[in-house]
């Protein structure tokens, strides 16, 4: 049977990116096996990701996939609203802080894969309701030729975003929406403590030129010379100058950056659950933890087998601070709010 890969159907629903292989038309017979079990997951990684995961996944299991991509806000909005009839199972990618809100608010059910096992402890729930899958470091992207126009340097810490030949130049995820952007929040008031991050929170607002709904946009932005500095994981911003934004210029801050495990969990009282569950333990294997990187998905990998990407080795070393996971997500309402707060949005 000719396995070729028919159909990619992407639609856009109320502003989401729905992804739906080998289920638009496809040859019915050419996909003749029957589709015996389905599975919906929520997508929190990019898309490119998500279309080459789910053809993987779906070649191998015949469980046939639709992926919802959004970003880690919006997924727990969508979680919340679903509660009583939830449509998805899975909720895959963004980092776990989303997770971590997401289990005590009563939104996931427990799973410990056996794959679970080989994974470390630490990029896993000790109660088995999430998984670490990969790691990511949050950094500067700025656009070199912007820079160099301007006689500039690109940010070398924290409070060199502050700088006034910096205002209305910069571009970060609103934390609000973003689980890149609450990593930002989050880190602040783990380096600086709830005031000063506040403080800071608040000078570097009156630098920003806008707020992006998703993690990757602030360093696209700089790539496409949109912005002068995009605040992202700098893992996109490699694949963003690796296709063809040559300008970007990756920097970290000196006192240690945020960092995302972006996890894996069951979403409780989905359908399909043991189609879940199958994937879950698939994608904790090592060979699925690489197919992230055949379509430029930079993170360092969690499973101790998994070869991690070369074009991630530029990252490596960087420092990283003590990010509590778990403060960080129970708090996530709370610190969110009293951002908004302090910035009068
Ligand atoms: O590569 C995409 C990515 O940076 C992931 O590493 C991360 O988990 C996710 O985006 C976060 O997305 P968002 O900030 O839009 O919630």
């Amino acid at each position: 049977m000719k396995k070729t890969l028919k159909t990619v159907c992407a639609l856009s629903l109320t502003g989401l990116l729905l992804f739906s292989l080998g289920g638009c038309g496809g040859d019915k017979k050419e996909n003749a096996r029957p589709a015996t079990q389905k599975l919906t997951i929520y997508w929190g990684a990019l898309e490119d990701f998500m279309a080459a995961d789910v053809a993987a996944f779906e070649k191998e299991t015949g469980i046939k996939v639709t992926a919802v991509r959004m970003s880690s806000g919006e997924t727990l909005q969508r979680l919340k609203a679903e509660k009583d009839a939830p449509k998805a199972s899975v909720w895959f990618g963004g980092p776990a802080d989303g997770q971590i809100q997401a289990k005590a608010d009563g939104l996931l059910e427990k799973y410990v894969s056996p794959n679970a096992a080989k994974i470390p402890d630490r990029f896993r729930d000790r109660d088995g309701f999430w998984t670490g899958v990969y790691v990511g470091y949050l950094g500067f992207a700025s656009n070199g030729k912007l820079l160099k126009e301007k006689n500039l340097e690109p940010p070398k810490n924290w409070n060199d975003l502050l700088k006034p030949e910096y205002k209305g130049q910069i571009v970060m995820p609103n934390p609000k929406s973003s689980g890149t952007g609450y990593t930002l929040l989050a880190s602040m008031f783990q380096l600086r403590g709830e005031e000063d991050a506040l403080e800071y929170m608040t000078k570097l607002d009156k630098q920003m030129k806008n707020y992006q709904k998703s993690g990757s946009a602030p360093a696209k932005m700089a790539g496409q010379g949109e912005c002068l500095i995009g605040i992202s994981f700098l893992h996109d911003a490699i694949k963003f100058r690796e296709g063809g934004m040559k300008d970007l210029i990756l920097t970290h801050p000196s006192e240690g950056t945020g960092y995302e495990v972006g996890a894996v969990s069951l979403i409780k009282g989905g359908p399909d659950q043991e189609a879940a569950k199958r994937f879950i333990d698939w994608c904790l294997t090592a060979k699925a933890q690489e197919i992230g990187q055949t379509v430029g998905s930079y993170q360092f990998l969690t499973h101790p087998d998994a070869k991690p990407p070369k074009q991630a080795d530029e990252l490596k070393g960087i420092k990283l601070i003590k990010y509590n996971f778990l403060w960080a997500g129970r708090h996530r309402d709370e610190v969110v709010n009293k951002w908004e707060k302090a910035i009068g949005k």
